[in-house]
């Protein structure tokens, strides 16, 4: 524990996932798949999608619900920290979107992009504000719209993704709860394993590029999965070690929701019990930036003040690490 110093304590979790599921029966009728492959091979079950609104929306509702749980006037949110790929537009941001619609009138904010890493860094981010004692109150959300990149078309990819958001609300503390120590990592030498090829600079939107489909998300899974188990897993054991934690004095380890065999293949590695692994997988499906909070949305019944939590994640670019806190209420 961080002693004499301000911590960034999480007193608020908030989430949204969209009404509409699509389940892998339903994606039975639109590719060649079966629910049999898609639960064995991934853990996934179904998924939620965005049919109206943008992600944005989706934010709205977690930054609202933040603040009706912790009590706090959305006037007093200073910073609004966003991880997402999929932002209502390339730009402004959909901090500023959000900021916006929910009526955050002095906040500013920033959007992340680290994929599967971006709440993880956003975080890390957020949680240096509070230090600093700069601000007392930082919004850190997750969210992704992934079907609007996802190609339907592509039973590699279509069967992992799903829509969803969440997120924390930060405020100083002064026992030392709260974000203890995080690693970041980035290789961006696996940028083109995990991407979305056009409507970028290197690749403007044309004809040609709507008619390859190349503003979908591409991905080479089998080579993404080995390099997300080691690199999680060694981030997550470099981090437990550094501050003297082993699988016995964990209580909780989040790791990112990409592939069920991924996280049993960390657990595995790092030698947790299952009881201790925060899931979801099997009912959102990989929402990119929002798994990690909506781990502890779903789980935030069990969640004690004091636990120790480890969080981990591995996504596009490459972009991976793990994050070390301690549960403040
Ligand atoms: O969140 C960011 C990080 N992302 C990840 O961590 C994802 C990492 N990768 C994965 O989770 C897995 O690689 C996938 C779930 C994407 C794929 O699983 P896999 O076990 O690596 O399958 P594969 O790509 O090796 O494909 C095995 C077979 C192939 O058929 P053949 O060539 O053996 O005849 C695929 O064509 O399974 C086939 N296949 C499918 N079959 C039914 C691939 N997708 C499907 C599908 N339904 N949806």
């Amino acid at each position: 524990m961080k002693a004499n110093k301000l911590t960034a304590a999480i007193t608020a979790v908030g989430g949204y996932v969209p009404p509409d599921v699509l389940s892998n029966k339903d994606l039975e009728s639109i590719i060649e798949t079966s629910d049999a492959w898609i639960t064995s091979r991934t853990g996934i079950q179904e998924r939620r999608i965005l049919k109206q609104g943008a992600s944005s929306d989706m934010g709205v509702a977690v930054l609202k619900e933040l603040c009706e749980k912790s009590g706090t006037s959305m006037l007093d949110i200073d910073l609004v920290i966003v991880g997402t790929i999929t932002p209502d537009y390339i730009f402004p941001s959909n901090a500023n979107v959000i900021c916006d619609k929910a009526g955050a009138k002095n906040a500013w904010g920033f959007d992340l992009g680290a994929a599967c890493s971006g709440f993880l860094y956003a975080l890390s981010v957020g949680s240096q504000f509070i230090e600093t004692g700069k601000y007392k109150k930082v919004a850190v959300i997750g969210m992704d719209k992934m079907s609007s990149i996802v190609d339907y078309q592509d039973r590699n990819t279509c069967v992992i993704f799903g829509d969803g958001a969440a997120g924390v609300l930060l405020e100083p503390n002064a026992e030392g709860f709260g974000v203890q120590d995080f690693d970041l990592y980035s290789d961006g030498k696996g940028r083109e394993l995990l991407y979305q090829p056009a409507g970028g600079s290197l690749m403007p939107p044309s004809e040609d590029t709507v008619k390859n489909r190349l503003h979908y998300l591409k991905q080479d899974g089998k080579t993404v999965f080995k390099h997300a188990v080691t690199n999680m897993g060694d981030a997550t054991i470099k981090l437990m070690q550094k501050h003297n934690l082993s699988a016995e004095t964990l209580d909780w380890f989040v790791p990112h929701q990409a592939n069920m065999r991924i996280i049993d293949a960390v657990a595995d590695y790092a030698n947790f019990p299952k009881e201790k692994i925060m899931i979801n997988i099997a009912r959102y499906g990989n929402t990119t930036a929002a798994t990690l909070p909506l781990c502890f949305w779903d789980y935030e019944n069990q969640l004690k003040k004091g636990d120790k939590v480890v969080l981990a994640a591995f996504g596009g670019g490459f972009t991976w690490g793990a994050v070390y806190l301690t549960w403040a209420y």
